[in-house]
Formats: structure tokens, sequence, C-alpha cells
């Protein structure tokens, strides 16, 4: 039975879905035909997976990429029949649920070949792996040097199809390609070196977004992409030959208006101690929202088109912005956590700097609570709330 989403927390995440299709065309262009794998992970990077990847797959992505049997699970269950890398670590107990759901398995131990190879012929399938070499981000795969023995050993297992190899570059989006062509040279002799042992593996690997942009030597035979669809380029240092759009915004409204007079104090441990007449609207979002409590130091909002500070410290479930120069502003008055209002943009970099952190922490922490909201052609298609749909 559908159960309607019923909003009734005026603070919620818009998804632009057209955006999302409109990034994927121009990356394309990029492409030369070579595969795209739609990193969908995390959520789709807060965006929501599942509306996101039913969007990319009828638009005809070649694989989409999670990192855990739960995000491919999800996919599968709405319906999505792509293929699906998981590119994370499983436990070799659940080898099982990969093979079931008919993910595409990272692997470089041979354990784990051997515990997929072990589901598959007792579900009577093939287990389709993509085999990982680390050749310098130091997270999964085996060691370069010693790649070709180890996809010996996992090669033993016969219920194995091996439709990939794949490296991950750690600073495809710094200014210096140093470390990244010392990778690209290691992957490009891996695999003269396993052509010429017989190993013929299709579909080769290693670019992220910054490497779509920067490093079309490297783009192999497909692909990963994830930030650029959502609309945002991976860094300051990238080339930018795309107008991206951006896909996401964060929006809320004004819940109370505080009319300060000298002296008096907002939120906890009294931060914000008025030395004058002052205009301070709440908004009804918080730190319980992946909103951070940094952004008390340089963080703003847009309401009407203009910068709001935000001031005091983050609450749970609220925050302050200082409207002493909005004497207009009224309750229900709508303001922009992330994305355009006017002339202003305020986009997951400005975030993350006021923050010190990363695009993508500050996209993917925007949270569950927060109602998704996704729009086609100007009209809203779907919300999702609490695993309500409507
Ligand atoms: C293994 C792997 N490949 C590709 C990507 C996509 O990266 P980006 O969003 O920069 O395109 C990620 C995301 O971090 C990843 O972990």
């Amino acid at each position: 039975m559908k159960v309607e989403a019923l909003i009734l927390r005026p603070s919620w995440v818009e998804v632009d879905l057209d955006a999302v299709l409109d990034n994927l065309a121009q990356v394309r262009t990029l492409l030369a035909g070579k595969k795209l794998c739609a990193v969908v992970k995390a959520d789709a990077y807060g965006l929501g997976a599942v509306p996101v990847s039913r969007a990319l797959a009828q638009a005809g992505v070649d694989a989409f990429g999670v990192v855990m049997l739960d995000e491919a699970v999800q996919l599968r269950r709405a319906g999505i029949v792509t293929p699906i890398l998981n590119m994370g670590e499983i436990l070799t107990e659940h080898a099982g649920y990969a093979v079931e759901y008919d993910v595409q398995q990272m692997i470089y131990r041979p354990e784990t070949a051997q515990a997929l190879s072990i589901a598959a012929a007792r579900l009577g399938k093939k287990a389709a792996v993509h085999f990982k070499i680390n050749t310098g981000m130091g997270r999964y795969g085996c060691e370069y040097e010693h790649a070709l023995e180890t996809l010996q050993q996992c090669r033993r297992y016969p219920h194995l199809v091996f439709e990939g190899v794949m490296t991950h570059f750690p600073l495809s989006d710094a200014a210096d390609k140093s470390f990244a062509q010392l990778q690209i040279l290691r992957m490009k002799r891996l695999r003269r070196l396993f052509e010429e042992n017989g190993l013929d593996i299709p579909c080769w690997h290693m670019c992220n977004s910054g490497g779509v942009l920067d490093l079309p030597q490297a783009h192999m035979d497909m692909v990963r992409c994830g930030l650029l669809l959502y609309g945002y380029y991976p860094s300051e240092d990238v080339q930018r030959p795309l107008t991206l759009k951006p896909a996401m915004t964060v929006k809320t409204h004004i819940i109370a208006i505080r009319e300060l007079r000298r002296g008096d104090s907002v939120g906890y441990s009294r931060r914000f101690i008025a030395r004058g007449p002052e205009r301070v609207a709440v908004l009804p979002i918080g730190y319980a929202d992946g909103y951070d409590r940094k952004m008390r130091f340089n963080g703003y909002t847009l309401l009407n088109g203009r910068k709001a500070p935000i001031i005091s410290g983050l609450c749970m479930d609220a925050c302050f912005i200082r409207i002493s120069d909005f004497p207009q502003a009224r309750i229900g008055d709508p303001v922009i956590l992330m994305g355009q209002c006017g002339e202003e943009e305020i986009s997951p970099h400005d975030i993350a700097h006021a923050i010190q952190s990363v695009s993508y922490e500050v996209m993917a922490r925007f949270g569950k609570r927060l109602p998704r909201l996704y729009f086609r052609d100007g009209s809203r298609v779907e919300t999702l709330h609490n695993g309500m749909q409507g």
C-alpha cells in the first residue's frame, strides 16, 4: 500500500532531476563513447538514490556504482535492472546476496573470490566481479606489484566472470597531476601484463569526476562519475568545460522572529548577545539535519536573494540568522541554505569552505529527516519523507 508523504516541516531538499539529466548529457560529450557508471552511493550524495537512479537508468547509463550491498539491494528492490557495481568491500558471509541480487562485486582477496564462486554455484549462476588494484588510494585493492599473482589466484574459482579491472584516484582533482599520471602508468602496464598472460578482461576503469575532466587518457573503457552529475565541479583546480546545473537545493522557512534589545541573547551558551536593537529569525533546521555546527563561524543563508548570516550556535533542530537588514521579512518567508536565490548562490563548496570540509560531505550529510522533493519540467513529480512516497 502506498502511503502518501505528508510534509509538515517547512524545511526540505529539492532535487532537480532535469539538471541531473542535463549534466549527464554534458558529461557524455567528454567521454567519446566510453561507458559511464553513475555513482549513486550514499543515497546519491544525499539527492536520493532511487529517484535519481530511475531517471539516470531511463537515460541509459551503463551501470550504477554503490559501496555496500544494502545500497545495491535498495536499487534492485526499486526495480532498477541496470548493472550495479558494488565498489565497496563485503564480508565473505554476505557473498550470496551479491549473486542473488546480480551485483557486480569489487574483489581483490582470494577469500572473497572463493565465497562468491561458492555462492554462485549454489544459486546456479555466475558471479560477475571487478578486480581492484591499489595503485595509490590505499583503501581497497591488491598491491599493484602483486596484481598478476593475486588475479591468477582469484581466477582459480570457476563460477566467476571477470567483467572489469579498476583502481581509484586519491588526487585527480588537484592541479598537480603527477601522482595521477603515475597511477595511469601503473594501470596501463598492468593491462599489457595481463594481456600477455592471456588474461583479457573487457572493462578497465579508474576515473572519477576529476579524471573525467582532466585525464581523458585515463578514461579507459568506463568512468565512474558522481559529483559532476549532481552539478558540481570536484575542486577549484579542475578544467571547467561544462555548464553544470546544480541539482540540489536545501530550503527552509522562517518559523519565528525575535526583536532583540541590547543585552538580549539567542541560543545555547548565549553565544550571540545583541549590542543594540537586532532582528533575528529562527529557522527550523539544525545539526540533526546535517547542517554543521561550524556554520556559526562564517556561514550564511540567502533571504530574498541577499545574504543573511548565521549567528549564535546551531541547535539540534534550529538555527538563527540575523535579519536586522530585512525589515520586511516575515514568518513563512523562504530561506535558502544551499542553492540559488536571485543572483546569489550558496554551493556545497561554499558551505564546505565555511566548515573546513569537502562538498561531498556537505551534500551527503543533509539527512533523511529532511523531505526530498523531486522536480521534472518544473513540476514536482515525487516526494520522499520518512519512508513515505507521494
Ligand atoms: C570508488 C569510487 N569511484 C568513483 C567515485 C566518484 O567520484 P566523483 O563523485 O568525484 O565522481 C567515488 C566517489 O567517491 C568512489 O568512491
